[in-house]
């Protein structure tokens, strides 16, 4: 039997899931498709009915669909919950189940890039958008030592900080005077999409890595401008690895396959030359 998945969003074109997920497939002899479907806006609900109804197995689910996602699972992880948004839905008799492996993918793929884990560093996340929404409580649950979110529209990272009994994490606007050192800064805001590193009226200290949720072929204006400021002592990356590590635990809840670092790591690689062609 071959199990049938497709990654939904709007749009959708330029998706590395399914070649992603085809790898996982090939390199454990599972017969899968995986498949591209572009919703449309105002049909969300509609198209993840009919796809649960022709037998599909798992969705992934991407921009502007993860918070419709997670209203019409008919059941959620703890996780998803608390992001208030779902990437991952499992079939289930009654309807789909809403899963979140955002996080996830964030923290294994920050483990990979410092080689330690989050437990009481100071983070810096510029953004309050539905990404820093999705990421959040798993970030939370390492139990940093703090969170600050800087955001272009203060009323946003106050909005966010609100939805969390925790005086480790704090917000602010963009124009903050940061007043101590981060150990790790993560860029979540769309300035990527436009080319731009996130103007900030004063620099933050970093010690250990810049790191954008976002990726392209070559480095990210954020991460150009945090090796500039920072040297090559501060470690950068942008969001690639996050993307097949969000992918890898999406592909364990689907099939019960444990994805382990290296087949990541050769994936990761490959896309990178991929992205470069
Ligand atoms: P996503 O799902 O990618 O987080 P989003 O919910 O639209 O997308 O959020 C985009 C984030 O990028 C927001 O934090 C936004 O700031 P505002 O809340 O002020 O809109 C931020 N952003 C977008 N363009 C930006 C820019 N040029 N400079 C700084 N922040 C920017």
């Amino acid at each position: 039997m071959t199990d049938q998945f497709a990654v939904l969003g709007n749009p959708i074109k330029h998706s590395l899931s399914p070649h992603i997920h085809q790898q996982f497939a090939q390199h454990h002899n599972h017969q899968i498709v995986y498949e591209k479907i572009e919703a449309p806006r105002d049909d969300f609900k509609a198209t993840v009915t009919k796809l649960h109804q022709q037998g599909y197995s798992g969705l992934n689910v991407t921009l502007p669909f993860k918070l419709e996602a997670h209203a019409l699972a008919e059941s959620l992880s703890e996780r998803a919950t608390l992001a208030g948004a779902a990437n991952t839905l499992i079939r289930t008799e009654q309807g789909w189940r809403g899963d979140n492996t955002d996080g996830i993918g964030l923290i294994s793929d920050l483990e990979a890039v410092l080689g330690d884990g989050l437990h009481n560093m100071h983070i810096l996340i510029l953004g309050a958008g539905g990404s820093v929404q999705g990421i959040l409580p798993a970030l939370l649950e390492q139990q940093p030592a703090s969170i600050h979110i800087a955001n272009r529209t203060l009323a946003k990272a106050e909005e966010l900080v609100g939805h969390y009994q925790d005086e480790t994490l704090t917000a602010s606007g963009l124009d903050y005077k940061f007043p101590q050192m981060y150990d790790l800064m993560i860029n979540a805001t769309a300035a990527s999409l436009d080319g731009e590193a996130p103007a900030l009226s004063h620099t933050p200290l970093i010690s250990s890595a810049c790191y954008d949720l976002f990726y392209a072929a070559k480095p990210t204006a954020f991460m150009q401008w945090g090796k500039t400021i920072y040297g090559v002592k501060v470690k950068s990356s942008d969001g690639l690895g996050m993307l097949v590590r969000q992918a890898a635990a999406s592909y364990e809840l689907w099939t019960d396959t444990y994805i382990n670092d290296e087949l990541v790591d050769s994936i990761q690689a490959e896309l990178r030359k991929k992205l470069a062609d």
